[in-house]
């Protein structure tokens, strides 16, 4: 992001996790959760089911092919958001053989020799590249993954030194994907404005003509220690939508929903949709910005794909108007470069969409 400065102030740890992994080692304390242990997963996580969305059905333009339909999946779609803040999509129209491609491309570059993957580390002052999570505090708790983070648009912004040449279909099955993911968001920002009686570029039009889009590739290892260690800690993305390719067999990202982590169950041609805090600002917080978090496997390693949709980072958003009125005054001011205020709200500890309100 365009001067969000991010700094390793920590030296690296003796071991690398996939080090760690490797040998079977136990981890240090660094990855160790604070406040509770995790549970197993099934003796307290209802399996209740996040809602599953057919976005063929939530699109207008689809009409032509008319399946009827779509005053109820609008109606679905709202009520998944101000509930979930997030929903699995199907109808997306993305083969799930494509699908299955992606996931082989991330899966092949992760198995490459570590000196191969390096050629692609994040700088220590970047966001981008391959690495674990930027330390930025002593007390930080780390999580059990690698990433691959990289931004696709806007076009000229791509530092194509990071981006992978081995398997040699990455880059180009990578900017596919991109392509293909953005139709799908272009429909959600619509189908979002339309639940909520507003006009159809209500989101949309606040994004910018330089939107930022950025994928990252979570590597998750197989963990010794899945009671003490997360994958993925609690958080919420900054995006303001989250488009996630999970892993086809193994289950692990869980979404905090009335004080309780519900798993999110793999389906295997579906995309996961994660509202970002910045669709919340823009909803005047009637969507929500889904909490949450993966929890580690004690014996397989999982990879999932995540694809950041935000708006361009000089452009000042805010709740849309038609979103305000007496009942419901404006809760957030307007903000800009929300992937800087982030970072600025991590190091003092403050949570952003706190921040972000009146
Ligand atoms: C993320 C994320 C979840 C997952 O990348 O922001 O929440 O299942 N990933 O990997
Ligand atoms: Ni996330």
């Amino acid at each position: 992001m365009a001067g969000s400065p991010v700094a390793t102030v920590v030296p690296p740890l003796a071991q690398s996790v996939q080090e760690m992994s490797m040998n079977g080692n136990e981890p240090p304390p660094q990855y160790f959760l604070k406040e509770n242990s995790i549970q197993p997963m099934d003796s307290f996580l209802p399996s209740d089911p996040i809602p599953i969305i057919d976005i063929s059905l939530l699109s207008s333009s689809s009409s032509l092919s008319s399946k009827g339909g779509e005053e109820e999946e609008l109606q679905k779609l709202k009520s998944a958001l101000t509930s979930w803040g997030c929903f699995q999509a199907v109808g997306h129209g993305i083969s799930s053989s494509f699908l299955d491609k992606v996931r082989e491309v991330g899966k092949q570059f992760f198995a490459l020799p570590v000196e191969e993957k390096q050629k692609y580390s994040r700088a220590t002052d970047g966001i981008e590249g391959y690495g674990n999570e930027p330390i930025l505090s002593e007390n930080q708790v780390l999580d059990w993954s690698y990433r691959l983070l990289l931004r696709l648009q806007p076009v000229d912004q791509r530092k194509l030194q990071l981006w992978p040449e081995n398997p040699n279909e990455f880059r180009e099955v990578l900017d596919e994907y991109g392509t293909k993911v953005k139709i799908i968001m272009d429909v959600l920002f619509k189908a979002m404005a339309m639940s909520l009686n507003l006009e159809e570029n209500s989101f949309s039009s606040q994004f910018g003509e330089r939107a930022v889009m950025q994928t990252r590739f979570n590597f998750y290892l197989s963990c010794p220690r899945p009671d003490l260690v997360l994958g993925f800690k609690p958080h919420s993305d900054g995006s303001g939508i989250t488009v996630l390719l999970q892993n086809k067999e193994v289950e692990g990202l869980q979404v905090f929903k009335d004080d309780k982590w519900f798993r999110v169950p793999v389906i295997p041609h579906a995309l996961v949709v994660n509202l970002g805090d910045q669709m919340q600002i823009m909803s005047n917080g009637i969507f929500k910005s889904a909490i949450h978090r993966v929890v580690s496997n004690s014996e397989r390693m999982r990879i999932s794909v995540a694809m950041f949709n935000e708006p361009e980072p000089d452009k000042e958003i805010g709740p849309v108007d038609g979103l305000i009125d007496e009942k419901r005054p404006r809760l957030y001011r307007n903000v800009k470069n929300y992937a800087y205020f982030n970072f600025e709200c991590f190091l003092k500890g403050l949570v952003p969409l706190e921040s972000a309100k009146i």
